[in-house]
């Protein structure tokens, strides 16, 4: 079977980390791998089935003669930014993790179970972009409903772990809880989010824009037109928990006015869509949570049930780590797609 050499920008990141065991997990067939990080982690050792690789410093020239077919970028936008273009000259395809290059139009934005065909238009630009987390495990429950019923209009909540924010994210919560066990938690430090996140809740991720909405939640509503391929509404509210690695949404789905939902047949189509779970029986107390989610691949879905006072409004409850199936899994997914296209 052919190898593909693969570099890893943010190797020593959350989803670099994370990038590395599922490229392991799922046979990838890497042929070189290159870790790459900046100057700070430069020389430290990652393993890799069974063998250990340096990490290197990214820079402008690191991409010469290494003959690199895939470069995951998960170090920031800026970073995608400046370098992206350096592993495409040198006849990469780029996946790229961030939000910088999402809404380019000759920028394919993929998520494997709902836009595979998508990633044909990769030659134009050698970039595709993973999407927002919030957005990927959001339309792995939109598309089999959309299908179904056609939508008119989503409102969505979300529930967003730290991860969100990077390993620094995860670690200022549980230094924020240690602090709080030790009395100190008026002393402690706030600095990856706006507020403190321990034993609270914050309704902003990302910048405030002019509109009244964070820009966070105006990229659930760009990406998911761009995904879909529609133009129905959608509204976010993108509020940060502390949880560490799984984010949870609050959707409510409105279809057109003569349609009646079967909750049955909602149930039956997200179970049978590609990498999605329903786990639904309240009277049990069985639904997803960020602890059935964490270190999975699956997007799951409960809580499903029609509006108490129109017909054609559907509630659910839907739970993925942000970690795997927003971030890495998805941008392996999309490689393995991509390799499937090459052949
Ligand atoms: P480093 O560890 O050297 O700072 P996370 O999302 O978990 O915060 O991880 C961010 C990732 O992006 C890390 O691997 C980090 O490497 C990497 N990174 C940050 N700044 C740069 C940079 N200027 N050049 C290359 N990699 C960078």
């Amino acid at each position: 079977m052919k190898k593909y050499n693969v570099a890893v920008v943010g190797a020593s990141g959350a989803v670099g980390e994370e990038l590395f065991r599922i490229l392991e997990e799922q046979n990838f067939p890497v042929g070189n791998l290159l870790p790459l990080a900046s100057a700070r982690s430069a020389g430290e050792m990652i393993v890799f089935k069974n063998q250990e690789y340096k990490i290197e410093e990214l820079t402008e020239t690191v991409f010469e003669n290494r003959g690199i077919d895939i470069a995951f970028f998960s170090a920031g936008g800026s970073i995608s930014e400046k370098y992206a273009k350096y592993a495409v000259e040198s006849g990469a395809v780029v996946i790229d993790n961030t939000s910088h290059f999402r809404m380019i139009d000759s920028v394919p934005l993929v998520v494997p179970e709902v836009n595979p065909k998508d990633i044909e238009l990769w030659e134009d630009s050698g970039i595709i972009a993973n999407p927002n987390c919030s957005t990927i495990q959001m339309v792995h429950a939109l598309k089999p409903l959309h299908d179904l019923y056609g939508i008119k209009r989503v409102d969505v909540s979300t529930y967003q772990a730290t991860s969100g924010a990077g390993k620094k994210g995860m670690e200022e919560l549980v230094q924020q809880m240690q602090d709080f066990f030790a009395f100190k938690l008026d002393e402690t430090e706030v600095k990856a989010f706006p507020h403190r996140i321990a034993l609270n809740v914050i309704p902003q991720i990302d910048k405030p824009l002019e509109n009244g909405y964070t820009k966070e939640e105006m990229k659930m509503v760009n990406e998911t037109a761009k995904i879909m391929h529609t133009d129905f509404a959608v509204s976010a509210t993108c509020v940060r928990v502390p949880v560490l690695r799984s984010h949870s949404e609050s959707i409510t789905i409105t279809f057109g006015s003569d349609v009646v939902v079967d909750v049955q047949k909602a149930r039956e189509v997200l179970a049978n869509f590609e990498n999605v779970k329903v786990i639904d029986d309240l009277e049990n107390s069985q639904y997803p949570m960020p602890t059935t989610a964490t270190d999975t691949d699956f997007t799951y879905v409960g809580r499903v049930r029609r509006d108490n006072f129109a017909p054609n409004i559907l509630h659910l409850w839907v739970v993925a780590d942000q970690v795997r199936v927003g971030a890495a899994t998805n941008a392996v997914r999309i490689a393995q797609k991509w390799i499937k296209l090459e052949n």
